[in-house]
């Protein structure tokens, strides 16, 4: 929880709303996490959870390497002092100049969606001639319960594990531009038990130890994630500490993939908990029937959005005034944000402290999924100002640029 003077000290500076991003604490995930998997293991941090450059920077300090699927991300990384080589280009959404142009920047690393996706990358590789590692991303069958996103779903990601079981070596053989250095196979996100993460990760180990032993060679095996924190809310970091002995078993069942590159993925788990959303109570008020709501200057259009994108916020955001609790008797209330949009909830029928027009408050556990991943461009309301600090000293401020340019 961030000290309720420096919480005042930034709203004064930088405006209210206002997310706070302390990058040690995003270092200090990364080290638990690494700390959890095999010793020579990757951790690729999922630019997608948060671009801000400081806390790519600091993820990069802390060992990472970065998983991203756009232009704009591609800059970010680059900036943040990743090299080239440092980068996964994944995605099912490349293009043909996307793929260019992180050829060109020097990205080696793809993972495919289809074998479409893969002979693409080859026929730009070879016209381009730039080296390319090919990962081919692999649907999953049977999500693993309780995991949220790509994996909760009827999947499209990936490409059948036939490709590479039936005449996979022809396949892989006749790539010209690209060379295919491995699979990748991501379950879903928030997967709620270190035997559940375990279980994911087993499961892609024996699909790889079947496609090598139907004679194609994987160096690289990208294992996904689905690192559980929670969102938006105080609840307790489902405990994970479990899963580093239970992966040292799972790992032992290599044998034909036993020198691949083992590679894992995150967003939340990295910066989830780095994140804080300052916002401030602009009304309160009881409606006809007696219920208390309290409008607060954030809502969805900077936390939540992806609620209809599968990552199913159901607005229950924990709020906290940022002076911390009081000892005062706490109130059913619904918490609401500022736009004229009946769906637009922070909380429904949350707890709360009394609080009054003008208190601070703070949403815990935010770095992830949260402005970027928000309905930024609705209302016309200025995005909140993003600080990366480090203690009480920012080390950077950003601010998203909004509002429709001529072209
Ligand atoms: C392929 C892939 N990797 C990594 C992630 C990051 O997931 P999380 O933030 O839950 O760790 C996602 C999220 O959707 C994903 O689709």
């Amino acid at each position: 929880m961030i000290a309720h003077s420096f919480g005042r000290e930034l709203l004064e500076r930088y405006g209210s709303p206002l997310y706070v991003y302390d990058l040690d604490k995003a270092e200090r995930q990364a080290k638990a996490l690494f700390e959890l998997l095999p010793k020579s293991a990757q951790v690729l941090y999922s630019v997608k959870a948060n671009p801000i450059p400081e806390l790519c920077a600091a993820l990069k300090t802390a060992g990472c390497r970065v998983e991203i699927a756009a232009p704009l991300e591609l800059r970010v990384v680059l900036e943040a002092g990743f090299a080239p080589d440092q980068i996964l280009c994944s995605g099912p959404g490349k293009t043909a100049s996307i793929v260019r142009e992180m050829l060109l920047a020097g990205v080696t690393h793809f993972s495919c969606d289809s074998w479409y996706d893969l002979e693409r990358l080859s026929a730009v590789a070879l016209e381009a001639k730039k080296p390319a590692n090919a990962l081919l991303r692999l649907q999953v069958s049977g999500a693993p319960s309780g995991s949220v996103g790509v994996g909760a779903m009827q999947s499209h990601f990936g490409a059948d594990p036939a490709e590479l079981l039936n005449g996979g070596v022809a396949r892989v053989g006749a790539l010209r531009g690209a060379e295919l250095a491995g699979i990748h196979i991501y379950s879903g996100g928030q997967i709620q038990s270190a035997d559940k993460l375990a279980g994911t990760f087993e499961h892609a180990i024996r699909v790889a130890e079947e496609i090598a032993e139907a004679g194609v060679a994987l160096r690289l095996l990208d294992l996904g994630g689905g690192f559980p924190w929670p969102f938006g809310t105080s609840d307790t970091p489902v405990d994970i500490s479990a899963l580093g002995e239970k992966l040292k078993r799972v790992n032992a069942q290599r044998r034909l993939t036993a020198d691949a590159e083992l590679w894992f993925e995150s967003g939340r788990y990295l910066v989830a908990s780095c994140g804080t959303l300052l916002s401030t109570v602009l009304d309160v008020k009881v409606a006809l029937g007696g219920k208390t709501h309290i409008i607060l200057d954030t809502g969805m259009v900077h936390l939540g959005g992806m609620a209809g994108l599968g990552r199913i916020y159901r607005a229950v955001a924990s709020i906290e005034p940022l002076a911390g609790p009081d000892g005062g008797t706490l109130q059913s209330a619904d918490v609401v944000g500022p736009t004229d949009y009946a769906l637009d909830y922070v909380a429904r029928d949350t707890s709360v402290p009394s609080l009054k027009a003008g208190d601070a408050v703070a949403i815990p556990n935010v770095g992830a999924y949260g402005l970027t991943a928000s309905l930024v461009a609705f209302a016309g309301l200025q995005p909140p100002a993003e600080v990366c600090c480090r203690g009480t000293s920012v080390v950077a401020a950003h601010r998203l640029r909004m509002g429709h340019e001529r072209i």
